[in-house]
């Protein structure tokens, strides 16, 4: 009969066969699909898997270090860490439009992404966190045309290799537990989804080191309150944004002219629709405090109550 145990055993039987002796590489982004087929395939073949974590610089707090401490000390799994923040940012000076930050965030990964496959040399096959329903939703490309979706999946396909998609008949919930059984931690398996382009399209318009350092140390506040509420797996998702307005405050004596932080909290079933999520006023009141209090340059905060439609969860 089906369990988790035997279904593991069965593709770990699988991944082997078709592997043989041969090397596997993966791009790892710490989200749960590319953790979990990283966590399967390592449990097959070992050290024939090499992945790759390519840091933009436009994750949130902690995230890399968080990443690697999983994966390549907790799993012991050959994981090559690609700081790439100033490549990234260099390209982005500038760049206000949404979509083309989209662009060049989507592009540059596969840039970065190629140098070091090349480098690798002798990989054979490209594992990659395809889910049984981004299959079925492939077909309905329009619905995506809203905004341009770059996952680190969305790789190039002139790439010489054979692919191997260990997960392509699981739903997201088959994908946690198995997730679970291999031993992936909790704060990863049951992570709230978090867009390849990050922090840059929290940061409305162009994107300032001094921007971005706002946005990645409030939404720190906010998701530690959030889990301090007991509010993580009530909420779809939760971040906050970076509108480009300042407006005026007093501190002690003075007048202040700062930046204001929107949060962003809703429920969803699968982020194609979305209700902002009622987290109550006292929690609300504790992250705005601490965020006013913990992060320069921000004076004032806001909440975001609009549903998707006719808004979208993010905000660019
Ligand atoms: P929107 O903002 O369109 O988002 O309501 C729906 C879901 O998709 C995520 N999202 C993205 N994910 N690359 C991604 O991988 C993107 O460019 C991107 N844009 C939005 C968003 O976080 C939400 O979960």
């Amino acid at each position: 009969d089906w369990t988790m145990e035997n279904f593991i055993d069965l593709e770990v039987e699988k991944i082997r066969n078709q592997v043989g002796d041969q090397k596997v590489l993966c791009a790892l982004s710490g989200g749960v699909d590319s953790s979990v087929v990283a966590a399967l395939i390592h449990r097959a073949i070992g050290d024939q898997l090499t992945c790759i974590f390519v840091d933009h610089g436009l994750l949130r707090k902690d995230e890399a270090d968080t990443v690697m401490n999983t994966f390549s000390e907790g799993f012991n799994m050959n994981v090559i860490k690609v700081d790439a923040e100033e490549r990234f940012m260099s390209k982005l000076r500038g760049v206000s439009d949404p979509e083309k930050k989209r662009k060049i965030i989507g592009n540059e990964f596969i840039y970065v992404f190629d140098e070091q496959a090349e480098e690798l040399k002798d990989m054979d096959y490209l594992a990659q966190g395809t889910l049984y329903t981004d299959i079925i939703e492939s077909g309905t490309e329009t619905a995506q045309t809203i905004k341009s979706h770059h996952n680190v999946g969305g790789l190039p396909e002139d790439m010489e290799f054979k692919l191997i998609e260990p997960l392509n008949a699981l739903f997201k919930d088959e994908v946690r537990a198995l997730g679970t059984e291999l031993g992936v931690p909790d704060h990863i398996v049951w992570r709230q989804p978090f867009p390849g382009p990050g922090l840059a399209i929290r940061v409305l318009g162009e994107i300032t080191d001094e921007k971005l350092k706002i946005v990645r140390e409030s939404d720190a506040i906010l998701r530690e309150e959030v889990k301090n509420a007991g509010l993580e797996r009530d909420i779809w998702q939760y971040f906050t944004v970076l509108p480009d307005i300042r407006s005026v405050g007093v501190m002690g004596d003075a007048r202040t002219y700062d930046y204001t932080v929107g949060i962003r909290a809703v429920t969803s079933i699968d982020g194609m629709t979305s209700d902002w999520a009622r987290i109550p006023y006292d929690v609300l009141e504790l992250i705005s405090t601490r965020i006013v209090n913990e992060v320069d340059h921000v004076n004032r905060i806001v909440y975001d109550v609009t549903s998707k439609p006719p808004s979208t969860i993010e905000w660019e």
